[in-house]
């Protein structure tokens, strides 16, 4: 059964092809570079690229592999959460082609197949707690069994990559910033005592103290180059511990089996090892490539519901 995946909720245009649930090849485009400017996404111009590069992705598609589009049977496509025009796109789009390839439309939510996509090498034992933590989310899943997602805690403003993405504009990074920080920290030591909310009885999580924390912090430092290897260190340390140990505290709640971490800060190569060493149980982290926006992540997915469906 070949799948197709779409992805357009934010500055990624991304299509992959796959063979029930593995991947034969995933095309991403980014759009970082039209809005280093701007210091973020600006909706209507994702949007406008979308637009403009799928048809482009999917020439490129047909050309490589002809034999194989003709028998694609399902069209998976980001539904949801996201930038509104720029998921309109992608659903435009997929409807299109499901018209074109007599294929059957599956909607799929962004936040589950980020999840999902950790286990395309080894499979989640069940229950497991999962975490997504990008530029816009930062959500925390109970998932009892197969397809089952159950929401313990989200951010209250801020999502944990936003913070980054944020404090990291200030300091000159540009957009985004997780990456570039995870960079400068490596030189870097705990130097500064960022504030950050840290309610050790439920599961939400509030970053918009800590944004404002470490922008006085940092506008009162002297920007030698250690200082700033050090301010990012202190960030990047503040944040993953926070996250460590908000799953923490939602394994021993729900007596989890495995734990699940997926979004672009999961990426960040600090967070992947002070979870394996604070872990006791099985923890599954995408692939880098696949931890940031993709479309296998949405075929990958798509490919569970469609096993999971009486209508096949
Ligand atoms: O999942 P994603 O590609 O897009 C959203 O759905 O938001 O995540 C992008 C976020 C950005 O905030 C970016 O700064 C952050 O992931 N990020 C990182 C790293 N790579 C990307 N954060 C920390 N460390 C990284 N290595
Ligand atoms: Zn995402």
């Amino acid at each position: 059964m070949y799948i197709l995946g779409i992805e357009t909720s934010c500055d990624e245009t991304s299509v992959a092809l796959m063979k029930d649930n593995k991947i034969i090849k995933c095309w991403t485009w980014t759009q970082i570079k039209y809005f280093q400017k701007y210091g973020g996404v600006v909706p209507n111009i994702a949007s406008e690229l979308h637009s403009q590069n799928l048809p482009i992705l999917l020439n490129e598609i047909i050309d490589e592999y002809p034999d194989i589009m003709k028998k694609i049977k399902y069209i998976a496509y980001t539904s949801k959460p996201g930038l509104i025009g720029c998921l309109h796109v992608g659903r435009g789009f997929a409807e299109t082609l499901a018209l074109f390839f007599q294929a059957k439309l599956i909607p799929i939510n962004h936040l589950h197949a980020h999840l999902y996509i950790a286990q395309y090498d080894e499979k989640i034992e069940w229950p497991a707690i999962g975490l997504v933590v990008s530029g816009g989310h930062t959500q925390l899943y109970y998932m009892k069994k197969n397809l089952s997602f159950e929401v313990l805690g989200e951010t209250m403003d801020d999502a944990a990559g936003e913070v980054l993405d944020k404090i990291g504009r200030k300091m000159g990074l540009g957009y985004p910033c997780g990456a570039k920080i995870e960079k400068l920290a490596q030189k870097g030591k705990s130097k500064y005592k960022l504030n950050v909310y840290k309610n050790k009885k439920n599961l939400d999580f509030s970053f918009s103290g800590l944004k404002t924390h470490a922008l006085q912090t940092w506008n009162k430092i002297e920007k030698n180059e250690q200082n700033i290897h050090d301010f990012a260190y202190s960030l990047q340390k503040t944040i993953v511990d926070l996250l460590v140990s908000k799953i923490e505290l939602a394994c021993a709640k729900y007596s989890a089996k495995t734990v699940i971490v997926g979004g672009g800060v999961a990426a960040n190569q600090i967070l992947r090892k002070q979870l394996k060493q604070n872990l006791k149980i099985k923890l599954l982290v995408p692939t880098k490539e696949y931890c940031t926006d993709n479309a296998a992540m949405i075929g990958f997915l798509g490919y569970f519901q469609i096993q999971n469906s009486s209508n096949k």
